[in-house]
């Protein structure tokens, strides 16, 4: 994390490399401070620069606010419709400038405006900057530098920043989980594979004091883990499942269990997948990722809530001890599945977890997946699916998704769509065979699973960018973690 403040100076004196100055489109009437508004104003009147949401002008050593190697000014658009995420989304647009130019030390300006309250605006500008600082070298050369922020100092000009101060800790929580489920599924599968995913669990959970337990293949098979292990024999990396408990010091308010689906890699197993489908499979696991980076942010925030992580971890693989097409098997529940697609992986993990889940009596069980290609074509990348049997549980975290930029939308569980499911062999078969609806079939597998009141399942289309926007890299987007902690911490 780059050293933080929030200042109630104006920035016209900020000696740094960027100044980054949001501004709304229309008549300038925003309270900027005088030198920069000048600034503004003249770039504006000669027509360079319209405001229009994320348009940007970088202008050097500009007149007035020397200072400042660079001021980049960042479109908000039409005041009127400004919003927390146009914020977020602009900052961050800038931010990524700032990075790719090696520019460390950066203010930002936090914009006046009385659409929206000041300290809102404010910790939106603080996470919008520090989204945007991400970058993953660990492959490129032997001496290449992560092109990182040293300083962010943003000015707020006289407005009272107590508010965001205290905000603060949770928002560097946030991101900091964000990044690190960028960093988990960005990592190639060669690199995090069961083993090793699950030892970076163990570090982790060691350094900030969470109950860790890694389930190997005999402890798996001892506990009945049936789908796991089917799912994970054709891989010369062995399957686990970690089970994570994060207790807070105070007596908890509530047991909350968060299920992630762990595909390390997802080849479609002897169902193939062809070579284009494959090539973003090493983030069949960002549930897992998710997973672990929201239990991390809950212990550094001591949430006040009991937070258990159940991790499934296997390689969807083909060879020739792998579990095949019109194989039967026997899920913890005592249910049987008759798998038709060895490509419909995670719903089988996610049967045996979810079983787990169940038996544990928590308030609330949210399992976060990569379940189905169907969810993509149905929301795109910047949704994710959401469904559930507790509409409550799920509003909550619509919700979230609305307050963090983390967009999620609801799709029903239709009770009609479960014959699909039913099987001639088996008490279940693992496909419906027909393309319609996979994402909401997918949910009504896993809900068989399911011996609960209150579940959520999130079916993540979200969880990787095919191109660089706003403050998310190409790649993962880090996407899970901050809607899940506005919903437990609040
Ligand atoms: N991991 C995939 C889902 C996926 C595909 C996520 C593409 C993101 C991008 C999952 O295991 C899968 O392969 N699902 C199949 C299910 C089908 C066989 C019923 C799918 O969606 O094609
Ligand atoms: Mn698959
Ligand atoms: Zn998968």
């Amino acid at each position: 994390m780059p050293t933080i403040d929030i200042s109630s100076q104006p920035g016209k004196d900020f000696a740094g490399d960027v100044l980054i100055v949001p501004v709304f489109s229309g008549r300038e009437r925003h309270r900027l401070p005088l030198a920069i508004s000048k600034v503004v104003r003249q770039v504006m009147d000669e027509g360079d620069f319209k405001a229009d949401f994320m348009e940007m002008v970088p202008l050097h050593h500009p007149n007035g606010v020397k200072d400042s190697r660079w001021m980049l000014l960042v479109g908000l658009g039409e005041e009127e419709a400004l919003t927390l995420n146009k914020i977020r989304k602009a900052v961050g647009t800038a931010g990524r400038h700032a990075i790719k130019k090696q520019w460390a030390s950066v203010g930002v300006v936090a914009p006046a405006t009385s659409v929206l309250g000041h300290d809102e605006v404010q910790e939106t500008v603080l996470e919008g900057i520090l989204l945007a600082d991400y970058d993953l070298v660990t492959f490129k050369g032997d001496k290449t530098e992560a092109k990182r922020f040293k300083s962010i100092e943003i000015f707020t000009n006289g407005d009272d920043t107590r508010k965001a101060r205290r905000r603060q800790a949770q928002i560097e929580a946030g991101v900091e989980a964000c990044h690190r489920v960028r960093d988990l599924a960005n990592t190639p599968a060669g690199d995090m594979y069961p083993e090793s995913f699950a030892a970076e669990a163990v570090k982790l959970a060691k350094h900030h004091k969470i109950h860790c337990e890694v389930l190997d293949v005999p402890a798996l098979e001892k506990g009945n883990f049936n789908c796991v292990l089917g799912v994970g024999k054709g891989s010369a990396r062995p399957p686990r499942v970690v089970k994570l408990d994060y207790t807070p010091k105070e007596k908890a308010k509530k047991h909350i269990v968060l299920v992630g689906k762990g595909i390390c890699f997802d080849s479609g197993g002897l169902s193939l997948k062809d070579a284009a489908s494959m090539e973003t499979m090493k983030d069949d696991m960002t549930g897992a990722a998710i997973v672990l980076a929201t239990l991390v942010a809950c212990a550094q925030l001591e949430a006040p809530v009991k937070v258990t992580g159940l991790i499934g971890l296997a390689e969807n693989m083909t060879g020739g001890n792998a579990y095949k097409p019109g194989d039967v098997l026997r899920s913890r529940s005592g249910k049987t599945i008759e798998v038709l697609n060895t490509d419909a992986e995670g719903r089988l993990v996610l049967a045996d977890l979810l079983h787990w889940a169940s038996e544990m009596k928590s308030d609330h069980i949210v399992d976060l997946a990569t379940l189905t290609g169907a969810a993509l074509i149905a929301m795109g990348d910047g949704v994710n699916a959401i469904m559930g049997t507790d509409q409550k549980l799920v509003e909550r975290l619509l919700d979230g998704g609305n307050a963090t930029g983390e967009h999620l939308w609801q799709l029903p569980l239709v009770e009609e769509y479960k014959e699909l499911l039913r099987s001639s062999l088996a008490d279940l078969k693992n496909i419906t065979g027909i393309r319609w609806g996979g994402s909401i079939t997918a949910g009504l597998f896993l809900s068989e699973f399911v011996d609960h009141t209150s579940w959520a399942h999130v079916d993540l289309s979200g969880g990787w960018s095919g191109k660089e926007r706003d403050f998310r890299t190409q790649g993962a987007s880090g996407e899970g973690p901050r809607f899940l902690l506005d919903w437990i911490m609040s």
